[in-house]
């Protein structure tokens, strides 16, 4: 088959229907000034390993002023960059290199909450308890004699209650952190500020932002009660995610607002696209967020929950197919982020972790719509799962033990020893350290070799850019199977792809699909036909 270059940036509007994008966690892509910590300059000098991967676009988690509370999603000034990152020219510099390299740019907008550190906050905090400065967040009395308890029972996502007490006897709602307090999105100053925020972001040339609690803005009128927590009942409100109703989430209110935004990106050239990171009770609930005139994408995180089973799979597949189908939008795979355990170690870990997460990686690059990479699955990483808990840095460890740390590892570009290539040369600082065993999980110790992650990655995308059955959006037709295995084809005019994946725990007969062109594992059995071993995924060819 033919295999063309990388495109450069054309103004298809449509682009992020069947985009694959690259999450760049910042802090740990590329150290470029050797303090251990990644930053915008770095990733600019790896845009050509990007642009070689054969991705589309970059999500880049924020980089913006903060005091770094929960890694920046704790923002104090959303219009400019924390010297840690760089600066906004660093930006700039970063942005045009990217778009000269055909690589699309998305930035990260967190409107649910803003740092305490805000001018905003500060403001209220000084102005006082019933002053204007005040209605921008969701303060509010106690209960009690003395008002010394929480307005009501909600939950921090980070564990406790959700709510701070102040000096002043009033309380304010921060759905993580405290760090993190909850803006009041019935206030109008707050929907401006973040629409002349997008549009600052925009005339920057960003070509999307992926909206950070997207389901989270609006609270029930009158803050009711959740009815249990983990202080009552034991069970944590946050364990309603993705399943039930709580009145912090998903309120139909919550549309307003990015019925709002859409003619604000519709109103720039070249495709601004927004993808929401939004929880919804049900895959009907979470399509209402996405469509012509909400948000591009959301996230389906039960492709990511998905178990590993061939029913799990086809379930979650079918479900999100068809939610998308009804709102003419496309779905949006994704197997790993910045918050959750990486797939290598949730699909088992070790070598039969990895197995798996390869095989996965052909099942979601394979799908029709946009596909998510979290940097450092090309590579094959695991969750690091033996961080001393001293380095830990993320908020929720300290509450509630949950660390998202092993995740953000820094990546591993070379060398022999750790950090492997993070910094500029002789750099031997790291935010977190990197584990021994990446020395061969590095970029250069995988390229070029043949069967490695990262050349599985490489091809897998190459064919996806090239293959007409895969450029399309549209469907999948489901081939009958033994149980365990899922087959499912992929049509352009006369070209077929069929991409078969074995979760039944023996080898499979592969026969009929046409030419392999590329498999997670090398297909055994030549002579009585192709075999596709246990948990391994294939892409089959007829033309
Ligand atoms: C982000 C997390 C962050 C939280 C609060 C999430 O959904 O992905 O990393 O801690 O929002 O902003
Ligand atoms: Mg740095």
């Amino acid at each position: 088959m033919t295999v063309s270059n990388p495109t450069p940036l054309t103004s298809d509007a449509d682009w992020w229907r069947s985009a694959v994008v690259y999450q760049v966690y910042v802090r740990s892509f590329a150290d470029s000034n050797g303090d251990g910590i990644g930053d915008l300059q770095g990733i600019r000098e790896r845009l050509p390993y990007l642009r070689d991967l054969g991705i589309d676009a970059l999500w880049l988690t924020p980089f913006y002023t903060s005091p770094m509370i929960d890694g920046g999603y704790d923002v104090a000034d959303y219009r400019d960059v924390d010297p840690m990152f760089g600066t906004l020219a660093d930006f700039d510099h970063m942005i045009t290199d990217a778009h000269a390299l055909g690589l699309r740019i998305i930035v990260d907008l967190v409107p649910n909450h803003t740092s305490s550190a805000h001018p905003w906050f500060q403001a209220a905090l000084a102005a006082g308890p019933g002053s204007a400065e005040r209605e921008r967040y969701l303060f509010a009395d106690g209960k009690g004699e003395q008002g010394e308890l929480p307005p009501n029972d909600w939950e921090s996502i980070f564990g406790g209650p959700a709510w701070t007490r102040l000096d002043d006897g009033q309380w304010y709602l921060h759905l993580f952190d405290p760090a993190q307090p909850d803006l009041n999105w019935r206030h109008p100053q707050v929907r401006a500020e973040f629409e002349d925020v997008l549009r600052f972001w925009l005339d920057r040339g960003v070509d999307g932002f992926r909206i950070d609690v997207a389901h989270g803005m609006i609270k029930a009128d009158g803050l009711p009660d959740v009815g249990f927590n983990s202080m009552t009942t034991g069970q944590r409100q946050s364990e309603l995610l993705g399943k039930g109703r709580l009145p912090y989430f998903d309120q139909d209110e919550v549309h307003d607002i990015y019925r709002a935004w859409r003619p604000i990106l519709d109103s720039y050239p070249g495709g601004r696209m927004a993808v929401a990171e939004a929880w919804a009770e049900t895959p009907q609930r979470l399509a209402r967020y996405i469509g012509p005139d909400e948000l591009h994408q959301a996230f389906s995180f039960d492709f990511l929950d998905a178990t590993w089973s061939a029913d799990s799979f086809r379930k979650v597949v079918d479900t999100a197919l068809a939610e998308s189908t009804i709102v003419g939008a496309p779905t949006t795979w994704v197997l790993s982020n910045h918050d959750r355990q990486r797939h290598v170690t949730r699909y088992g870990d070790g070598a039969e972790g990895l197995r798996r997460a390869r095989a996965a990686a052909l099942l979601m690059l394979a799908l029709p719509g946009c596909a998510y990479v979290y940097q450092g699955e090309e590579l094959g990483l695991p969750e690091v799962l033996d961080l001393p808990d001293e380095l830990r840095q993320d908020p929720a460890f300290l509450r509630i033990g949950e660390s998202r740390d092993g995740c953000r590892v820094p990546i591993p570009w070379s060398g022999e020893l750790a950090p492997y290539g993070f910094g500029p040369e002789g750099s031997e600082l790291s935010w977190l350290p990197a584990p021994a065993t990446w020395r061969d999980l590095s970029v250069a110790a995988q390229t070029g070799v043949p069967g490695s992650t990262l050349e599985l990655y490489r091809t897998a995308l190459r064919i996806r850019r090239a293959h007409p059955a895969l450029a399309i959006t549209g469907g999948i037709t489901w081939l009958e199977t033994e149980p365990g295995l899922l087959a499912f084809s992929r049509t352009a005019g006369d070209a077929v792809l069929t991409c078969v994946v074995n979760l039944s725990g023996v080898p499979a007969l592969v026969d009929g699909y046409g030419e392999p062109i590329v498999a997670s594992q090398a297909l055994t059995g030549q002579d009585a036909g192709h075999l596709l071993p246990v948990d391994a995924a294939a892409w089959f060819e007829r033309r």
